[in-house]
This record gives structure tokens, C-alpha cells and sequence, in this order.
């Protein structure tokens, strides 16, 4: 775990999320009232349409999607790529994983995959655009892209309950009980950047435009935007 003397955390989301990897999974599973798991699933299946023989996972976190893919398909060489060590501690040691930022990933070698998935993991890039252009330069040129992100629902209680809790409960990052012993500077703790991100993509999403600028030849939204989340396919040049 990232110490309290370490005075950067305060700012930087890369050690936020080394910070919050051990107890990542359990929240996520717990915010998202146990859909985590079936997102995932959807995703999966979403992979699984295109048979690939190679997957990277981008931002894999403790890797919930790596170990699902490794399990229903061993022969698939997968790879998770995460800026954050403490994230990939939780990685199975039979998964190959990469400890990267996805800029250093992109131009690593050329090493083509099938398939990259990315979830929840473009709301926190700077530049949608120059994240998705990252992506594709490790893309096969008939590969695809699954992303999976947050949306904010149309209407109703979803739309409710997304706001309650990226609106008001995000933006209180590290002064709630579960974030109690946060070390960094409360008013600059980077998660609550969140809320922002989400009142602007709710305002125009950066999707699908984003893929088009980063050269993907076609996109498509694959959950009705009465939803939480949102599943989009990319697919590169063939
Ligand atoms: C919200 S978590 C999502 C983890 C996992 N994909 C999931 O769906 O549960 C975001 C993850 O992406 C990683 N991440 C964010 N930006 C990154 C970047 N530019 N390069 C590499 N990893 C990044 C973080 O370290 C973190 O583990």
C-alpha cells in the first residue's frame, strides 16, 4: 500500500489507484449494486463473438475480466496492462500482465492483438481521442475494440442514482467512511474528477466521434442509453 508520508498521492491518479487496489474490487462490486459481475460477462461475451486468438485488457486493474477470459478461454493468449503495480498484484501469476501506461504500452512494440478491451478506464485519460489513438497503434488491422464505460442514464431512477452517487458521493472522495484513512489532500483527491468528467460527457458524450478521430473505421453502442453503463464496439481498419 502507498504510505501516508508519500505526498504526491494528493494529486496523481495513477498512485490514487495503487492506493485503492486491494480493496478496488469489493467496492466496484458493492457501488455497482453486484452488476460488476454481469458487465463483465457482457463484455466477455461481446470478446467472444470475435474469436480472437489474443487479448489485451487495458487498464486491467486486479484483472476480474482477465481471469474470466483466462477460465472460458485458455488457448486465447491474454494480456492485462496496468499503470498501477498494486493493481496487478491481484492478477492471477499465470496471467502475463505489463505494469505501463497505456502511452508507453502503445508504442512498446508491435505486437498486434485481436481484440483490446478497456472498462472504466477512458473516463480518466486526459484526451479521449489520443487514448483511443493509443489503443488502435496495438490493434491487428481487422481487430476490435470493447469498451465499456459509465454513462449516465436518459431519465428515471437510474439516472437518480447515477448522480446521487457521482454528483454527491464522488466529489466527497476521501472524506467518506470508506475512504477514511485516504492520505492525500482531500479537496485534490483526483478521483472526484470524476463527477466533472461525467457532467461533461453527459453534456456530449466524446463517443462515438472519438473513435472516428483516432481512425477506427466504424463504431457501435451495444446497451440501450437508459443504462449505467455503456458497451461500444470499435472496429479498426478491415
Ligand atoms: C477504474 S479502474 C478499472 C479496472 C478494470 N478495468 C475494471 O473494469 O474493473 C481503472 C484502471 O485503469 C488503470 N489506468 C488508468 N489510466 C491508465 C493509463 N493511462 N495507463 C495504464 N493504466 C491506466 C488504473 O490504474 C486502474 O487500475
Amino acid at each position: 500500500m502507498v504510505q501516508l508520508e508519500d505526498q504526491d498521492i494528493g494529486t496523481d491518479l495513477r498512485r490514487t489507484f495503487d492506493w485503492m487496489a486491494d480493496r478496488y474490487l469489493e467496492q466496484t462490486k458493492r457501488v455497482s449494486r453486484q452488476l460488476y459481475p454481469r458487465w463483465m460477462e457482457h463484455v466477455m461475451s461481446a470478446i467472444g463473438e470475435f474469436r480472437p486468438h489474443s487479448v489485451a485488457d487495458v487498464g486491467c486493474g486486479p484483472g476480474y475480466l482477465l481471469e474470466l477470459l483466462a477460465h472460458a478461454t485458455p488457448d486465447v493468449h491474454v494480456l492485462g496492462v496496468d499503470y498501477a503495480e498494486n493493481m496487478l498484484k491481484h492478477v492471477p501469476a499465470s496471467i502475463p500482465t505489463v505494469h505501463q501506461s497505456l502511452e508507453d504500452w502503445s508504442e512498446d512494440d508491435d505486437t498486434a492483438y485481436d481484440v483490446t478491451a478497456m472498462t472504466f478506464v477512458l473516463r480518466d485519460q486526459p484526451d479521449p481521442v489520443t487514448a483511443l489513438t493509443q489503443l488502435r497503434r496495438r490493434l491487428a488491422p481487422s481487430g476490435h475494440l470493447v469498451l465499456l464505460e459509465t454513462h449516465t442514464p436518459e431519465v428515471g431512477w437510474k439516472r437518480r442514482g447515477f448522480e446521487l452517487y457521482f454528483h454527491r458521493l464522488v466529489p466527497m472522495w476521501g472524506d467518506m467512511h470508506w475512504t477514511p484513512d485516504w492520505p492525500g489532500i482531500r479537496d485534490s483527491a483526483p478521483y472526484r474528477r470524476l463527477s466533472e468528467t461525467h457532467r461533461v460527457w453527459a453534456n456530449k458524450c466524446p463517443l462515438p466521434d472519438a473513435f472516428y478521430e483516432a481512425g477506427f473505421r466504424h463504431a457501435a453502442q451495444y446497451r440501450p442509453s437508459s443504462d449505467v453503463v455503456m458497451l461500444w464496439i470499435a472496429d479498426n481498419e478491415a
